[in-house]
């Protein structure tokens, strides 16, 4: 791998500095001067309209950033990763999410280190789609015949928040009568809620663990195995014997993991096990067998075209020019904000209640991605890196964090994502909700880029003190993502929108946005504190005063 180049050191990036010593933003007057902004501004990706009008830049800037993606080499190193190169240094993999939805049949076919890469991911997409159709038909059924009404995910970071925020956001496709739900959190309230009303003879938990190390899916995976073995045999559904419950973990857990043997292991049947590779990081393989939930009470017919929705957007980043090209330029722009205009954060926005964890999702794929200050090659980075990204849906936001957009000290660029068609059509006193719904979302990108002058303030009568109060200085840059529905493909579309957006911004900074060493230190910590916690002396006499003193607050206040 090429030495990454310091963005800093180029033209493009002193250009953008010259450009940003003499930066007058005033969305008012270049829409007002400018009748094609909107025209030039808003392009097409695959079924997303996407409008950059509203956006804090010039046509200048956005040419100066075009450039700074050559001179960073964003377009060869997409090409490099759709290729197989070991973009992932630290861990000397190759990066190749993109050939998890690559669809059948497609030439040449992608054949890396060794690996027929296509036929491996077709063939586990095949076997998910088999064991799913079981599932959804009932020809798998549970330790005494009765049919899956539950799927239980048991992951964490990237082996639960895709699920999750694919199963919130389409939970209207699900035409089974199987409900998914996802434990993740080592906090025992989080499985002993999600199974309190489960019924052991109906539930199927599938274990996902990238590593199958995880101390929280582990630790999980038991305490379901428990609820699952005791469940049963309380009922007297099963004998209280071996080889019960051994049958009864066959019928109800599966695994999905790059660790099979690991799996086996653990008790699961290899059989029952899906397997993915070191090349799809954690935060990246919702469109691998980690989706196994997925196409279970989905079905996997909308999996596959979940799948189409990503390999859309991977097609349009291959080939189209960085002027033109949505990830790359949404993810200069967000270059442009961080590194330019000081931005340290950035939301977005879902008018769609079923991307209440999109969000969340997002926190994972960008944070983890380039919150980084080192580079591939091991220097420090040279510029701030990953901003942070959060966000609400609409309108529940509205009520809460909005103000500080509007009017705080802080520039927070936003991403507003909507879609024309609502999964419930409701009306009131004959009046679609949902336009109503819209019209805010209309209403927020319009306030924010515009705001409101004083005179206009004025003029509505307010004097005084007020009217500073109620001003509001616009220039808040959005982007607006608009879409007909929120189908598969179209969910497929705007993840991977991101993905791509990430890797831009990981690219111009010389970050290596596949690993993720900054989250070990604190495992390790934790299984080094787990016996002080127990009351191991030597354990605690190994801590640092604070953790010291917490423990000592720890074992004065529990319950014994
Ligand atoms: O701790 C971070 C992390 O390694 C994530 O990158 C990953 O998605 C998550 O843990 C879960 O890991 P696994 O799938 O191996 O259980």
């Amino acid at each position: 791998m090429s030495d990454p180049v310091d963005a800093t050191t180029t033209s493009a990036w002193a250009e953008l500095t010259a450009l940003h010593a003499d930066f007058h933003p005033d969305l008012r007057s270049w829409f007002a001067d400018d009748p094609e902004r909107v025209q030039r501004m808003s392009l097409t990706l695959a079924d997303l309209h996407v409008d950059l009008s509203k956006s804090l830049v010039t046509s200048e800037i956005v040419a100066a950033l075009v450039k700074l993606a050559e001179q960073t080499g964003v377009a060869e190193r997409f090409q490099a990763m759709l290729a197989g190169a070991h973009l992932n240094t630290s861990e000397d993999r190759a990066v190749l999410h993109t050939a998890l939805r690559r669809p059948p049949g497609v030439e040449p076919a992608l054949d890396v280190d060794g690996q027929h890469v296509d036929e491996d991911v077709q063939g586990v997409l095949d076997k998910m789609t088999a064991f799913a159709d079981r599932v959804r038909s009932g020809e798998w059924a549970g330790a005494t015949g009765k049919q899956v009404k539950h799927v239980v995910n048991i992951g964490i970071g990237g082996s639960d928040l895709g699920p999750v925020m694919v199963y919130d956001a389409l939970e209207p496709y699900a035409d089974a009568g199987i409900a998914a739900r996802f434990v993740s959190n080592i906090d025992p309230t989080d499985i002993a809620q999600t199974t309190a009303d489960l019924d052991p003879e109906t539930t199927l938990f599938i274990v996902a663990s990238k590593t199958f190390t995880t101390l929280e899916t582990l630790t999980n995976a038991r305490l379901a195995r428990d609820w699952l073995q005791s469940g049963l045999v309380a009922s007297g559904a099963i004998a209280d014997d071996d080889d019960a419950k051994t049958d009864a973990v066959a019928h109800h857990f599966v695994a999905v993991s790059t660790a099979l043997d690991k799996v086996e292991a653990f008790g699961i049947d290899p059989q029952n096990a899906f397997g993915f590779w070191d090349w799809v990081g954690g935060r990246y393989s919702v469109d691998s067998a980690i989706g196994l939930s997925l196409a279970i009470a989905l079905g996997p017919e909308a999996f596959r075209e979940l799948l189409a929705g990503f390999h859309a957007v991977d097609e349009h980043v291959a080939t189209t020019p960085l002027e033109k090209n949505v990830p790359v330029l949404m993810g200069l722009l967000n270059v442009w904000y961080s590194n330019f205009l000081g931005a340290q954060s950035h939301a977005v926005l879902p008018y769609a209640q079923q991307l209440s964890r999109f969000p969340a999702y997002l926190q994972q794929l960008t944070m983890e991605s380039n919150g980084k200050s080192v580079r591939w090659d091991g220097t420090p980075v040279t510029t701030d890196t990953a901003e942070i990204f959060w966000g609400e849906p609409g309108t529940n936001g509205q009520h809460a964090f909005y103000q500080l957009i509007h009017q705080g000290t802080r520039l927070i660029p936003a991403d507003f994502i909507a879609f024309v068609n609502p999964a419930y059509p409701l009306t009131d006193g004959g009046r679609d909700v949902h336009g109503l719904f819209l019209a805010n979302f209309l209403a927020q990108t319009k306030a924010l880029a515009f705001g409101k002058t004083a005179e206009e303030v004025e003029v509505e009568g307010t004097t005084g003190a007020l009217v500073a109060a109620r001003t509001f200085p616009g220039n808040r840059p959005t982007t607006s993502i608009f879409a007909d529905a929120l189908t598969p493909r179209v969910l497929g579309e705007l993840v991977a929108l991101y993905e791509h957006i990430t890797f831009t911004q990981g690219t111009v900074w010389g970050i290596n946005s596949f690993d993720q060493w900054g989250v070990e230190l604190g495992k390790q910590l934790a299984l080094q504190i787990a016996p002080a916690i127990e009351g191991d002396d030597d354990a605690v006499a190994q801590q640092d005063a604070s953790t010291r003193a917490l423990l000592e607050y720890y074992h004065a206040h529990r319950t014994p």
